[in-house]
């Protein structure tokens, strides 16, 4: 049947608004991987979905068609759950990093694949490298055999999975058609049920640090990622959090690790506890580790509290290649400067993501995917939306190497900020969660 399929009549019937079949899909797909298909045509088919979209007997068949486009790891012959969280990403979001050991403590198995910060927000691999030694290119060997005998492991996107997922989000980059829901849930989902997982808790983000700004395309973003894992035969959450603020006091790789470190002794700002608490007890929850969610929170505070998560991330590091002691020497920046409030008020508004972009122009990201990374750059936060500052009281300290870098920093961190003479109220963390069928919505 398949020697009959023609790319260009794919193309028209997703141009005029038609619904493609399972088996048009894999062909279109499968061929584009291997190279029988040009970019040009699948630049078109990329743009009729972006424009049409995909209904969703559409959108579980092209998930597949990416996900089967490589490897799909097996942890068949591993006993127990595995289960992993997504984030959309934001700014100050290293919840990843205190969440995984502490849900590897309460049992269930952690196979974490993340990826890079771009823009604004930041990425768990530049995070964890920020660690001395610490390696995120594992072998597909030694990534099996740390989920089988740590139960976690923290690694980058290999070659092998996803190839499609490669080549189709080089194209959207270039033909503008990135900021499509069911491009953006069958990309993050394919990828994510390769990781050959039984659960998945999705952090979607809302507010003017996120990807998605608006509620309402996060929320269906949210529901179109649960439709695909549901279609999947896995248990999906997703769990809708505000990043109209950033989150902890601390952005920029080592920082964010420093904050994991205290969020792992049982303290660090409430927002980053409350977080991976959440988190926490849903993939405790989804793993069947325990029979509700207030059960799932008791037990993650429990591990933080009680030191186990931070020995599972100990271990986690030596087992990546840190030295033991490589916690205790994160890189520091060489130089420091307090930001002052230009007048006194309220904090009444925050634009996330310039306060993101002044991370990154001070080295903490990269505006480009082949830009370097300064590990020990970055800003602490001394204050948060609804704080009352006196005019010239510290507003946050930036961290940087270059000093070349702090003046267009600062003028980028200021601009973020309103202030105003009555306060704001500050919007709950956790706004909403949608589960698959199978998930208790209730417990
Ligand atoms: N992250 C992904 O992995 N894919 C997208 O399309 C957007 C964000």
């Amino acid at each position: 049947m398949s020697g009959s399929l023609r790319a260009v009549d794919i193309i028209r019937r997703k141009r005029d608004g038609g619904t493609l079949s399972p088996e048009e899909i894999r062909f279109f797909l499968e061929r584009y991987t291997v190279g029988e298909l040009p970019d040009y045509q699948a630049s078109a088919l990329l743009m009729a979905v972006f424009v049409r979209g995909l209904s969703d007997d559409e959108l579980g068949p092209w998930t597949q068609a990416m996900l089967h486009s490589g490897v799909v790891v097996d942890f068949g012959d591993i006993p127990g759950a595995k289960v992993d969280k997504h984030s959309t990403g934001g700014v100050g979001d290293k919840i990843s990093l205190p969440l995984a050991p502490a849900v590897a403590a309460c049992g269930v198995r952690v196979p974490m694949i993340s990826g890079r910060g771009l823009g604004h927000t930041g990425g768990t691999l530049d995070k964890l490298e920020s660690i001395p030694g610490f390696r995120v290119d594992l072998s597909m060997d030694a990534f099996r055999s740390a989920i089988a005998e740590l139960g976690i492991a923290l690694i980058g996107q290999t070659a092998e999975i996803c190839p499609a997922d490669k080549k189709l989000y080089a194209l959207r980059d270039a033909t503008s058609t990135v900021e499509s829901i069911p491009l953006i849930a069958s990309s993050i989902m394919s990828k994510k049920l390769a990781e050959g997982i039984d659960a998945l808790v999705l952090d979607v983000k809302h507010g003017s640090g996120a990807f998605m700004k608006d509620l309402s395309r996060a929320t269906a973003l949210a529901r179109a990622m649960v439709a695909i894992g549901e279609s999947a035969g896995k248990r999906v959450s997703a769990v809708l959090t505000d990043m109209g603020q950033p989150l902890g006091e601390k952005i920029g790789n080592a920082l964010e690790v420093e904050e994991t470190l205290d969020v792992l002794r049982g303290a660090g700002p409430a927002d980053v506890v409350l977080l991976t608490v959440e988190l926490g007890a849903e993939m405790l929850l989804l793993g069947e580790a325990v029979r509700s969610r207030d059960e799932g929170r008791a037990r993650i505070r429990d591990v933080l509290q009680n030191g186990r998560a931070l020995e599972v991330f100990r271990a986690c590091v030596v087992r990546q290649g840190g030295r033991p002691d490589a916690l205790e020497r994160l890189p520091r920046a060489r130089h420091s400067h307090v930001v002052r409030a230009p007048r006194s008020g309220f904090v009444r508004a925050i634009d996330t993501e310039s306060v993101g972009v002044a991370a990154m122009l001070l080295g903490a990201g990269r505006a480009t995917k082949e830009d370097p990374i300064d590990p020990s750059a970055g800003i602490v936060l001394a204050c948060r939306l609804g704080d009352h500052l006196e005019a010239g009281q510290p507003m946050a300290t930036l961290c940087f190497n270059d000093v070349a870098r702090a003046a267009s920093a600062e003028a980028r961190f200021l601009s973020a900020y309103t202030l105003g003479d009555e306060r704001a109220a500050s919007p709950p963390l956790v706004t909403m969660r949608i589960v698959s069928k199978g998930v208790d919505s209730a417990a």
